[in-house]
């Protein structure tokens, strides 16, 4: 196996008594894209920020191609990043705003300008190297700070919620554009969101945090269908839960729920009878809200998408009496393990 682009070895983030990361292990693969993704506060900047090194580790160790960089200063790192406020140069073109790292770096002259022109090139800018920043659209910015962290040739290139600042259209058409700029360069790249389709969409490896803890990671393909516990389960969309009856939990997704008449075989299916609350109209499809009893006796709420084109049964509505089918091949098994409770700041 090659050297991993990057590696934290049982890191942790303390701020007083709160432990912001909490003794993590991550290898940062070579020449991919990894993705860290987790709700508000869980600790992904802070992780991003060690290994860019503005902040050391309370303890454990980083390693950064194989060598100990755990207290390398970050002009020493070589690595590129890009905030979530881009704050470009208003004073300075494009140009001179790509070429500044190269030039602090002290690379000659016309070298930077080829860089820069290169990493212009490279995000579709270059016909814009002699505006300044406020010429530009808010997703041209963007692109700018990209071909910054690019200019400088680094070893990894570190992304805050790069993309938050951006319309929907826009962040949509730039999640593409980031993965080609990394197929077409080879460059590791780690990126900070706590958007579930971006990472689902981006990553080669998606790492899922939760109160500073690493709780499930690998590709997309392997971590969406198989949430290992409730919290990922929820953080990916899945809205339904149930007990299964045999000890056994279950998350399963709106779109896998069949809304059917109440006499319709299960057929293999998990079945509950239940009682439509609501329908709200979604255009695509209908959002149906259903109270049902699970195989435990327990009264769970349900939600199902209900896509009139695709669906065998009559469209529900308020108060009828249906049948819920769940095919087992959709059904993603839990970890039954309770999640812990989410630790507060400034108690231990
Ligand atoms: N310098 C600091 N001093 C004290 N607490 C801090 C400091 N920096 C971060 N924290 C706390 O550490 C936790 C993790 O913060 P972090 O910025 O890493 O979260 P995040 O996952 O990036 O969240 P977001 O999605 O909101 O950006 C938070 O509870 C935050 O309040
Ligand atoms: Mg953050």
């Amino acid at each position: 196996m090659t050297t991993p682009a990057a590696e934290l070895i049982g890191v942790s983030q303390r701020f007083g008594s709160f432990t912001a990361v909490d003794a993590i292990d991550l290898q940062i693969p070579r020449g991919r894209l990894t993705t860290l993704l987790g709700p508000s506060g869980c600790g992904k900047t802070t992780t991003l920020r060690m290994l860019a090194g503005y902040s050391a580790p309370t303890s454990g160790r980083i390693l950064i191609e194989g060598d100990d960089a755990t207290r390398t200063p970050p002009e020493k790192r070589n690595l590129g990043m890009v905030f979530q406020s881009y704050a470009l140069f208003p004073h300075l073109t494009v140009a001179d705003n790509v070429a500044y790292g190269p030039k602090m770096r002290r690379v000659p002259a016309p070298e930077r300008r080829l860089r820069a022109n290169e990493a212009l090139e490279l995000v579709g800018l270059a016909h814009l190297a002699d505006r300044k920043p406020k010429q530009l659209s808010g997703g041209q910015q963007q692109r700018v700070a990209l071909a910054r962290a690019i200019a400088i040739r680094p070893r990894l290139l570190l992304l805050d919620e790069p993309l938050s600042n951006l319309d929907a259209r826009l962040r949509v058409q730039m999640r593409a554009e980031i993965r080609r700029i990394q197929s077409e360069t080879g460059l590791t790249i780690v990126l900070v969101t706590h958007d579930q389709d971006e990472a689902l969409e981006m990553s080669d490896e998606m790492v899922l945090m939760r109160s500073g803890k690493i709780v499930q990671s690998g590709a997309p393909r392997d971590v969406f269908p198989a949430p290992a516990d409730r919290f990922v389960a929820e953080f990916l969309g899945y809205e339904n839960f149930l007990a299964l009856g045999d000890g056994r939990q279950a998350a399963v997704r709106p779109e896998h729920l069949r809304v059917v008449p109440l006499d319709t075989p299960a057929d293999g299916a998990v079945a509950l009878d239940a009682v439509v609350r609501d329908v709200a109209y979604r255009g695509v499809d209908l959002l149906v809200t259903l109270d049902a009893t699970d195989a435990t006796g327990a009264a769970v709420r349900l939600l199902a998408d209900h896509r009139a084109d695709t669906a065998t049964g009559p469209t529900p509505s308020a108060g009828d009496r249906v049948r819920i089918l769940a095919p087992e091949a959709r059904l993603a098994l839990l970890d039954p393990t309770p999640i812990p409770a989410t630790p507060t700041e400034g108690i231990s």
